[in-house]
């Protein structure tokens, strides 16, 4: 059973700068909820019972956010607001679940993944990168059914635009079926020339625990950084089983400005 997820949440935000220098990009509100609440909102309803996640010395608002409990007490003291209680309520639910590591320097996702192992209690876990929000269908959900019925590693994808692939990690694939495929191989950010595929990640991952010795052997890739990518490429040679999961929801970017606009705006409509 797939019951703890990995949510790495120390990375700069450089594309969303300078909101981003004093608000981490997980906070940000898209219509009026914060980034990181849909994420976790997706997998509660997924069945995950434990969040691991991974900031920064520089991100410690991350924290406070959940865990501020005193700063409510005072003001449900003096007013006896319904709805601050009812958010307070909801925090609490919250951090029951949630625990904190450390990754001080953004060394990639791979180095982040690998702060999680000693917390780390069964087989598979999954992960989440919080750029990527996906609506209207639980995509955690649907992949954890389709983990069921493989017995395997499972990542998210999606077709993008063949000019675009040097923006994701590409999958190499094999025996397509209609909402699923067999991984062949993994490349991260290839050139049009380069990529076996126009079938991205994107960010959920459900991992099996053998990926972190995997990470321990990388040397960092594209960019300085440790990547994902790169174990899961390492895990496929040595042939454990990876499953592209065509997922049916609705893929927002959040990782730029843009994205984020469009986000807020297409959740909005959808609220209408
Ligand atoms: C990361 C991953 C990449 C994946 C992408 C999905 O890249 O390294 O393989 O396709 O997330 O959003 P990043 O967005 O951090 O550049």
């Amino acid at each position: 059973m797939i019951k703890q997820a990995i949510i790495p949440l120390a990375g700069l935000g450089t594309r969303m700068l300078p909101l981003t220098s004093v608000i981490p990009k997980e906070l940000l509100p898209i219509n009026g909820k914060p980034n990181i609440e849909y994420i976790l909102d997706e997998c509660i309803e997924a069945g995950i019972k434990e969040f691991i996640f991974i900031i920064s010395n520089n991100k410690l608002s991350i924290k406070k956010y959940f865990f501020n409990d005193n700063f409510y007490k005072k003001i449900i003291k003096k007013k006896k607001d319904k709805r601050i209680k009812s958010e307070l309520k909801k925090l609490k639910k919250y951090q029951k679940m949630i625990k904190f590591v450390y990754q001080n320097k953004p060394k990639g996702t791979g180095d982040a993944v690998l702060k999680c192992k000693k917390f780390i209690k069964s087989k598979y876990f999954l992960m989440l990168l919080p750029d990527d929000l996906i609506i209207k269908f639980n995509c955690s959900k649907e992949m954890i059914k389709l983990h069921k019925k493989t017995q395997s590693s499972i990542i998210a994808t999606k077709k993008v635009n063949k000019k675009t692939v040097s923006r994701w990690g590409i999958l190499s694939i094999k025996n397509k079926k209609k909402k699923y495929f067999k991984i062949n191989d993994v490349i991260e950010k290839p050139s049009i020339k380069k990529a076996p595929s126009n079938f991205a990640i994107i960010g959920r991952y459900i991992l099996p625990k053998s990926i972190f010795g995997e990470i321990k052997k990388l040397k960092p890739g594209k960019g300085g950084e440790v990547h994902i990518t790169d174990a899961i490429k390492r895990l496929i040679g040595r042939k454990h089983k990876f499953y592209g999961s065509i997922f049916a929801g609705k893929y927002l970017d959040c990782g730029t400005m843009d994205g984020y606009i469009n986000s807020g705006n297409q959740i909005f409509k959808g609220k209408k």
